[in-house]
């Protein structure tokens, strides 16, 4: 969704703010703008389209020149995307950027109409920008006026302003949307998420929910709400430039790819005590577990298909009951969830709208909480009760591929661990689960290396179709649900996945010569039945693409493409199998020339509903 950034130092602004536009690219967009201070005076470019069009504009307007200012890539909610709609707005002597959405922007334009204020876009934002000039008048403060505000908006926001009575000062506030602060010498900036900053300054000040930063070229300080000074404890990012770089590679997706066997390393590595799983330092303990009864997993996309993993996983061990929901259709449908029950919310960026609503419920109604989070420090680390951060490094790609496979990592260690507590397994096997789950550090780069020349092959074969099914039985088709949407959201070609078993009611009157079939067999105790399914689909003409394991009896012509993976315990092979999928996806969208790592349309982190 929208990215905000804002610097004031003694750089060259306009450069800083478009280089730090760039690494919040990922986030998705479809518009970008800044403001800066020009010799006293705010001075604004915007333009539809990607940044590249903003630096055109500039070649042709002139650059603006100035050593502090704001900037912002558009995710369009209200108003289409267009010049006029871009970020930054103003309201005469204010001018802003914002992510989020104003619930009561209505009533608020009313409001302001009726004093005589003009508008200009169809954005909430511009109400904001308005609002805020319509307080600043009257109080001529402008951190009064920013809290007079606040009182009156509704909904999500991080806001970056500037005064124009007030050269050269940068103001920040976040309610919901993420903002941080970063610190430099001589030089601070605000940015929705760390790679934005990484190149300037490690250091950096998280923005609570309501309070309000100021900036200048020689220190930042914090207020809330009732304008009292905050004390902030300062972070420090640790990873390093290349983390937000793409390293030679010609997408972050396929980096992103190569970087998961380090990643499942250093998400499982330290929590594995004398060969058994240890979650103490995630405030998990075995007794806290043994009473668990009932557990939800909500999450959204990706990380949702993560959850599916886990339920058979953790149903197959453990023998607790587990539902899935996606979290969009939790919180509406009044879920029977309550004390004794385990809520674990699965999420990469941590600020998914939708899945911290989820928690939220999920803790007014007594249950505990657990998070899988990927960005340290986002609201759903911070709300929830107990907490395992994945350790995939920052993922910039919108698909979701190390992030991916790092939540099903944890999911496993959580399954082992909760099987141990309630002693459904011992600890023998769960030392051999362990150990096998480590190993699929070093299996994940053999199958990386192994797929990739055949998923181009597969890729080239996949381009022209119109449409796609992924067909697999039980954790084949928890798998299949994730090649799918990967597939789709990269290569834009329609395709679904669906249980091998219910073709038959249904869906295999869709199958013809032109709609390729990806049938994912890897469990052997499903294999004779998956097999009979393919038949089916090659017997009424369909191309089969066919992922199996090596040694398999594979029945000759049932498939056009058989992928192998190599022989593993088969309860962990989706942790092997989900990388060929992710190849496909990714070659197919290459081969179709689509923007891979910001397919359209698409935001890398959701934080509206
Ligand atoms: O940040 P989150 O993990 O909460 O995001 C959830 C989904 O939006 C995400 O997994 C999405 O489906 C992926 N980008 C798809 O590749």
């Amino acid at each position: 969704m929208c990215g905000i950034v804002g610097y004031v130092g003694y750089r060259d602004c306009s450069d800083v703010l478009v280089s730090a536009l760039t690494k919040l690219e990922y986030r998705g967009y479809d518009s970008a703008g800044i403001a800066v201070f020009e010799n006293d005076k705010i001075a604004v470019a915007k333009s539809k389209g990607k940044l590249q069009d903003l630096k055109d504009k500039m070649e042709i307007e002139g650059k603006l020149q100035g050593f502090a200012g704001i900037g912002h890539t558009r995710w369009a909610t209200h108003g289409e995307p267009s010049d006029i709609n871009s970020h930054p707005h103003s309201g005469k002597r204010v001018t802003l950027v914002h992510n989020g959405i104003i619930e009561n922007y209505t009533e608020l334009k009313d409001f302001l109409i009726s004093k005589k204020r003009e508008f200009l876009s169809d954005t909430d934002t511009e109400v904001v920008a308005h609002l805020l000039d319509y307080y600043y008048n009257k109080v001529q403060d402008p951190i009064t006026a920013i809290i007079d505000t606040m009182q009156e908006l509704k909904g999500s926001f991080a806001l970056g302003i500037v005064f124009a009575d007030y050269p050269n000062v940068v103001y920040a506030v976040r309610r919901e949307s993420p903002l941080i602060v970063g610190i430099g010498k001589d030089e601070n900036f605000i940015a929705s998420d760390v790679p934005a900053i990484i190149k300037y300054t490690k250091d950096y000040y998280l923005l609570e929910h309501d309070e309000i930063a100021v900036l200048s070229k020689n220190g930042v300080e914090v207020f809330d709400i009732h304008n009292q000074p905050v004390q902030k404890e300062l972070k420090t990012a640790d990873w390093d430039v290349d983390a937000v770089g793409k390293c030679g590679y010609p997408h972050y997706m396929i980096k992103e790819i190569n970087e998961q066997p380090n990643a499942i390393k250093n998400t499982v590595s330290p929590r594995i005590k004398d060969g058994l799983p240890c979650l103490e330092e995630c405030n998990i303990t075995t007794d806290s577990l043994k009473d668990i009864k009932q557990i939800y997993v909500v999450a959204c996309g990706s990380a949702m298909h993560a959850g599916v993993v886990g339920q058979y996983v953790i149903e197959e061990l453990a023998r607790t009951p587990v539902t899935v929901d996606i979290a969009s259709e939790f919180k509406y449908r009044n879920p029977l969830v309550g004390e004794g029950d385990l809520v674990i919310i699965i999420s990469q960026s941590g600020e998914t709208a939708d899945s911290l609503a989820a928690l939220r419920l999920a803790k007014n109604r007594g249950a505990k909480t657990l998070a899988i989070v990927n960005a340290m420090g986002s609201t759903i680390a911070r709300e929830a009760d107990m907490l395992i951060y994945t350790h995939a490094g920052p993922e910039i790609s919108v698909a979701s591929t190390k992030a991916y496979m790092v939540q099903l990592s944890v999911m496993y260690l959580f399954a082992f661990e909760l099987a141990l507590a309630k002693g459904r397994i011992d600890e023998e096997k769960c030392r051999y689960y362990t150990a096998k789950l480590l190993e699929t550090s070093d299996m994940v780069k053999n199958v990386i290396d192994a797929s990739t020349e055949i998923s181009q092959k597969i890729s080239s074969k996949l381009i022209t179709a119109d449409s796609l099914l992924y067909i697999g039985r039980g954790l084949d088709y928890a798998l299949s649900m994730e090649g799918s949407l990967k597939l789709k959201e990269i290569s834009y070609i329609h395709s679904e996945s669906y249980a091998a078993g219910e073709l038959k009611h249904g869906t295999i009157s869709l199958i013809t010569k032109d709609m390729p079939v990806i049938a994912v067999a890897t469990q052997s105790d499903l294999y004779e039945k998956t097999v009979s399914n393919i038949k089916e689909v090659k017997a009424r003409g369909a191309k089969v693409i066919m992922i199996c394991q090596e040694g398999n009896d594979v029945p000759k012509d049932i498939a056009n493409y058989v992928l192998q993976v190599p022989k593993f315990e088969e309860l962990l092979l989706p942790m092997l199998v989900c990388v060929p999928l992710q190849l496909i996806a990714y070659y197919t969208a290459v081969q179709r020339g689509n923007d891979v790592d910001q397919p359209r349309n698409l935001a890398k982190s959701v934080t509206v509903e």
